[in-house]
């Protein structure tokens, strides 16, 4: 039995129990203070609600009343069987003078607390029912059992209750949907960055290593090649995870920072790889990164796919748009039926990171004639 001072009546007890509620978000905070307030606001012995789930269990089930070895010795969280069953399923308020006498009662398990007089309403949002919250022998003595007016308080509580559980289920949607939006940025930009660099670096890797019995003096410069790659992959891997914009970028512009990656892949790949820029401005940051990204993964399919002799990248203002250009010279493709059989990231990233700075990407390609990818944006 609870010794505290004895709470606040009435409306301002009501209104202390829904201010509490509403300062919580976490789901399980909410549904604590929710069943604690309709414990000593109505004087019972032993409070609960629960949250059903899918399988005919309770997702969330909170008790106050109970101490933590007896809830322990309880056991496994009850079922949806019974009147907590028949609450669920009606959304009709449940109050019985012994909850044990009730024909739809199928005993307690080993250690539950003997219960009789019961007091129990569904938490409902429209014609959906969100959960139940029940109250079971009324102080003291249980004497007379719980009123009608009592009814009226909790029905009160689980309105609230219900609004309560609505924001912090909102609030958890909404969370995960952030969570799923940063995961899917974080793929993009591992996979247009990272991805890349650790691709030459495993080549460079492989090169020095079939070098090194043979022409150890080169092997040694393939190996320095391995630790810029590396480096390169660190820092990107760190861009892409704090969602700063790669660093070069500040420090030197677009064009600087593409003519020295172009620099790198050069001396990694066997392919001949040039960069040239023509009457290009700085352009605002975003703008930069997305070309950056872009070049990076056209630069990245032309040495993976196309088994090029040569590839072009370049950046040309054109009146007031900048345009950039990523030319090979290998197998070309098909890119209508790449686009159809849809499995692949790097060219619907390419084509999302152009829309996304307002500008458009075009790829001209077909088997054999080499691979053209043009990107022009606003600016410049
Ligand atoms: N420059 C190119 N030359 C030849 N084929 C290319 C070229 N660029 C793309 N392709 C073809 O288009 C396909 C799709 O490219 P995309 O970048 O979307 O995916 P991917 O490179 O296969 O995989 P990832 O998702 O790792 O980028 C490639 O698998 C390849 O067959
Ligand atoms: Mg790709």
């Amino acid at each position: 039995m609870s010794t505290g001072p004895r709470p606040p009546s009435g409306l301002a007890a009501v209104s202390a129990a829904i201010l509490a509620m509403s300062r919580h978000r976490e789901v399980r905070d909410v549904l604590h203070t929710i069943v604690a307030s309709a414990r000593t606001l109505l004087d019972a012995e032993y409070a609960a609600l629960g949250v059903p789930d899918d399988h005919g269990g309770f997702s969330q089930f909170v008790v106050d009343g109970i101490s933590d070895r007896q809830w322990k010795a309880i056991g496994p969280l009850p079922r949806q069987h019974g009147i907590l069953a028949a609450m669920l399923r009606d959304a009709a308020p449940q109050r019985l003078a012994d909850v044990r006498k009730d024909a739809r009662f199928e005993g307690w398990p080993r250690a539950h607390p003997e219960m009789s007089d019961f007091l129990g309403l569904p938490i409902a949002d429209g014609d959906e029912v969100l959960g139940i919250v029940f109250l079971a022998n009324k102080l003291p003595g249980g004497s007379g059992g719980f009123t009608a007016e009592d009814e009226e308080l909790l029905g009160i509580i689980a309105q609230h209750a219900a609004i309560a559980l609505t924001n912090a289920r909102l609030y958890e949607r909404s969370r995960e949907l952030t969570i799923e939006g940063e995961r899917a940025r974080l793929a993009h930009e591992l996979h247009d960055a990272v991805a890349q660099k650790l691709f030459s670096l495993r080549l460079t890797a492989r090169a020095a290593a079939a070098l090194v019995d043979r022409d150890p003096a080169r092997a040694k410069r393939e190996l320095h090649q391995v630790t810029v790659l590396a480096a390169d992959a660190a820092d990107e891997l760190r861009a892409a995870v704090t969602e700063l914009r790669p660093a070069a970028l500040d420090e030197d512009g677009l064009a600087a920072t593409l003519g020295a990656q172009v620099q790198v892949l050069d001396r990694a790949h066997s392919a001949r790889i040039r960069f040239s820029s023509r009457g290009v401005r700085a352009l605002p940051a975003a703008q930069e990164a997305a070309l950056l990204r872009i070049a990076q993964e056209a630069l990245h399919n032309a040495l993976r796919h196309a088994g090029a002799a040569q590839v072009h990248v370049e950046l040309t203002r054109r009146g007031r748009t900048t345009l950039l250009t990523v030319r090979d010279d290998g197998r070309g493709f098909d890119p209508e039926a790449v686009r159809r059989a849809g499995r692949h990231l790097g060219l619907v990233s390419m084509r999302d990171r152009a829309a996304g700075v307002g500008g458009c990407l075009t790829v001209n390609s077909s088997p054999g004639r080499g691979t053209t990818i043009e990107t022009e944006v606003p600016g410049g």
